[in-house]
C-alpha cells in the first residue's frame, strides 16, 4: 500500500469511528428532548459510519501497532438543534474536501480497494447530509421529523429513506443486505 493513501485510510477510520460515537451521543440527547424520529436517524447514520470505519479498517488489516489518525472531530455538542448543526458541518467536510481529495490519491496511486472503501462512504454522506438537513428544519420548527424506515447497507453503509431496494445503488449487495431503523 502507497504511504499517503494508507494514511488516508488510518484518518478515515479515526473520523468514521468519531462521528460513529457522536451520533450515538446525538441519539441519546434527541431522546431527551422527545425528539423520537431524530433519535432513530442518528442511530441509522451511526451504524453506517460504523460500516464505513469496518470497510476502511479491512483495507489496513496488514498493519500493526499504534498509529496517529488526524481526522476532523466536532466538538461542542448542546442541544439536538446544535448537535444537526455539527452533524452537517462534519458530513460536509467529508463530501466537499476529505473523500474527494481520499478518492483522487486513491486512484492516482492505484489503490483499488481504497478507491473503492473511499466511494462507498462519498456516496453515503451525501445522504447522510440530506436527512440531516431535513432533520434540522423540523427540530429548527422545534416538531420532530417525519420520517419513514432508514434502511443502511451492511455492505457499504449506503443510508436511504423508505423501503430496501432490490440492490444497493452503491455496492450491488442485496435488499436482505439492508439493516432497517424503523
Ligand atoms: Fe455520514
Ligand atoms: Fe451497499
Amino acid at each position: 500500500m502507497k504511504k499517503m493513501t494508507e494514511q488516508h485510510l488510518i484518518n478515515a477510520f479515526g473520523g468514521e469511528s468519531q462521528a460513529h460515537m457522536r451520533y450515538l451521543h446525538f441519539a441519546d440527547q434527541a431522546d431527551k428532548e422527545n425528539l423520537p424520529n431524530t433519535a432513530r436517524l442518528f442511530r441509522a447514520i451511526s451504524h453506517a459510519e460504523y460500516v464505513h470505519a469496518g470497510d476502511h479498517y479491512r483495507e489496513i488489516n496488514y498493519l500493526e501497532g499504534g498509529f496517529v489518525a488526524n481526522s476532523m472531530a466536532a466538538f461542542g455538542p448542546g442541544d439536538t438543534k446544535k448537535n444537526l448543526k455539527l452533524a452537517i458541518m462534519g458530513e460536509n467536510f467529508e463530501i466537499t474536501e476529505m473523500y474527494p481529495v481520499y478518492i483522487e490519491v486513491a486512484k492516482f496511486q492505484g489503490e483499488k480497494g481504497a478507491e473503492r472503501t473511499f466511494a462507498w462512504a462519498y456516496g453515503t454522506e451525501k445522504m447522510h447530509k440530506q436527512l440531516f438537513e431535513k432533520a434540522k428544519e423540523a427540530v429548527d420548527n422545534d416538531s420532530d421529523v417525519e420520517l419513514g424506515p432508514i434502511q443502511v447497507c451492511k455492505i457499504c453503509g449506503y443510508t436511504l429513506e423508505g423501503d430496501a431496494p432490490d440492490k444497493c445503488p452503491l455496492c450491488a449487495a442485496k435488499k436482505e443486505d439492508f439493516v432497517a431503523f424503523q
